[in-house]
């Protein structure tokens, strides 16, 4: 039997706060400051999204949660949604992630979700552009995918409707 195997490596870079550039950090603590206004009352978890725009406009987003629970939003989906709405031409060039609980930052990164993963990756297709991510964690580090892609292998995007078989 002939098996075939893939096997998918990523690179994921990870920086300490001090190492990032005087604009990463300007993100990063937007984002962080973002937590601050997340409503979250059920998970207690209070996550700020910090976005960077082309015209190096910061956008800020955070999770916004229901009673009814499926009808809250990400953090990260908040702050796209609300850039495309407000911003519709403008490229999406990096996104910062941080989350706080338990009264303090997480020990360790947050990571955005598989639905936000998905709407990042419509980002990326839609301005033709990687989207830097930048995770956050209360140890001073930073995560840095340098496109959603990183992070979603085998992913399904506009150019998988068009493929041929
Ligand atoms: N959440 C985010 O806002 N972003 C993430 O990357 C992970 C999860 C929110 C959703 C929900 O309000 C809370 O965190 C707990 O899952």
């Amino acid at each position: 039997v002939q098996m075939k195997q893939i096997n998918l490596t990523t690179k994921i870079t990870v920086y300490s706060y001090d190492e990032c550039t005087e604009l990463e950090k300007k993100l990063i603590d937007a984002a962080k400051e973002a937590t601050s206004n997340a409503y979250a009352p059920y998970s207690e978890f209070y996550v700020g999204a910090a976005l960077l725009l082309e015209n190096g406009q910061i956008i800020t987003g955070n999770n916004q949660e229901n009673a009814a629970y499926p009808s809250g939003l990400c953090a990260e989906r908040t702050a796209v949604f609300y850039a495309n709405a407000q911003y519709p031409n403008q490229k999406i060039e990096a996104l910062a992630i941080a989350a706080f609980n338990n009264g303090d930052f997480t020990l360790d990164i947050t990571s955005p979700c598989g639905s936000c993963r998905q709407v990042l990756l419509e980002v990326e297709s839609r301005y033709n552009s990687d989207v830097k991510i930048l995770m956050y964690n209360r140890k001073n580090e930073v995560y840095v995918a340098e496109s959603i892609i990183s992070l979603m292998p085998l992913s399904f995007d506009k150019k998988s409707l068009n493929s041929e078989i």
